[in-house]
């Protein structure tokens, strides 16, 4: 089946064309067309995102994106068997809009609609095709052997160590006491004054100085705190750390020229969060003996997280799945992913317009 997937729960206009089949036995997708607009541009100079702003932006853009969506894919809005849409979490005015497109879509053009959790749709951006050969051995391996999974999703907005039991079942172990690990990155970039958002900006400021050999790098001994690090549970809290970098780089930057400070500070908080996440992803894995881990979340693009981790689980030889880079961030293709399950699993009957609602506060 076709399915029309839009996103509009936080500062992207997304909507995707894929194709699902295989049922819940064998479960497989194509990404026909997955167009995104961001707001980057729109919220920098506020360092953070801005919630009316955003609400405008996407009832501006929404249709042209859904058009432009229809057009790569190469479909018309008959083609479509259903359409999903993000109904929650997320911001409730950037939510309402994508909501109510997707129930008068599916009013005039008389199709089901659904409406999904956005941490339901990054857990299934694993799900989504790979680009690079090496990495499809998981995929196909996978179906037998999937559940239980460990998922550790790392956003703007969330932390959370996720057992997924089935499809559709989820339990939460672990989650953020405070802030979320994307805005930790967020928060600490705009204290080095690196800019928005932050978690791409502090990995290329790292980047300058990953040579071993790096002058910089071996000027400075920054250590910054892993706070919970050793806790007994699974849970995260990253406050302190934003904390330590706010006076650790007021006291430096009166000795040492920026462009010094900011590469090693970075390094360094990437570092003790990447730390972190790794740490206590390799405790769920040692008590809890999952068959498949798996990351999702905007924070999962992380290049020095993605390498960590895989070094970290390889001795656990269970399979360690990524997804694509391209759907790590918000995306249409995850929500219409986490459409097909839904469908699959719901009686027709709920798949109506009128039963669709925004829920900035919705849990898995
Ligand atoms: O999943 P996402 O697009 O939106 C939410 O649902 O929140 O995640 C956005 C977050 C931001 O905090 C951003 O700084 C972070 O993901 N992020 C990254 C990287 N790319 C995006 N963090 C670390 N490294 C990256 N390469
Ligand atoms: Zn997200």
């Amino acid at each position: 089946m076709y399915i029309l997937g839009i996103e509009t729960s936080c500062d992207d206009t997304a909507a995707a064309v894929i194709e699902a089949k295989g049922g819940l036995a064998k479960p497989s997708f194509s990404v026909l067309a997955s167009v995104s607009y961001s707001q980057v541009a729109i919220h920098k100079k506020f360092g953070g995102i801005v919630p009316n702003l955003a609400s405008r932006a996407h009832l501006e853009k929404i249709i042209p994106t859904i058009k432009e969506t229809f057009k790569i894919a190469k479909k018309k809005p008959e083609n479509i068997d259903l359409i999903a849409v993000t109904k929650g979490p997320g911001l409730l005015p950037s939510l309402l809009i994508g909501v109510n497109i997707a129930r008068a879509l599916a009013y005039k053009w008389q199709k089901p609609v659904i409406g999904v959790n956005h941490i339901e749709g990054h857990i299934y951006s694993n799900w989504l095709p790979l680009r690079f050969r090496e990495s499809d051995k998981f995929f196909d391996s996978r179906n037998q052997t999937l559940f239980p999974a460990l998922i550790l999703i790392v956003s703007g907005g969330h932390t959370e160590l996720v057992l997924m039991k089935d499809y559709g079942k989820y339990k939460i172990i672990g989650q953020t006491l405070d802030d979320a690990a994307g805005e930790c990155f967020d928060k600490t970039a705009r204290l080095l004054e690196l800019g928005f958002p932050g978690g791409p900006a502090i990995a290329a400021e790292a980047a300058k100085i990953s040579n071993p050999k790096s002058e910089i790098r071996n000027k400075f001994q920054i250590l910054l705190p892993r706070p919970m690090i050793n806790s007994k549970d699974y849970n995260f809290s990253f406050s302190g750390l934003k904390t330590a970098v706010l006076y650790l780089y007021n006291d430096l930057i009166k000795k040492y020229p920026a462009k010094e400070i900011r590469p090693a500070m970075a390094a360094e908080v990437q570092n003790a969060i990447v730390d972190i996440l790794t740490a206590k992803t390799v405790k769920a894995i040692e008590n809890l003996n999952p068959k498949t881990v798996m990351i999702a979340g905007g924070v999962s693009a992380n290049k020095a997280l993605r390498e960590k981790m895989a070094r970290e689980f390889e001795s656990y030889k269970i399979p360690f799945l990524m997804p694509d880079t391209s759907y790590t961030t918000d995306n249409a293709a995850m929500i219409a992913a986490a459409g097909y399950f839904n469908y699959l699993m719901k009686k027709p009957t709920q798949n109506s317009w009128k039963k669709i609602e925004a829920n900035a506060n919705l849990n898995i």
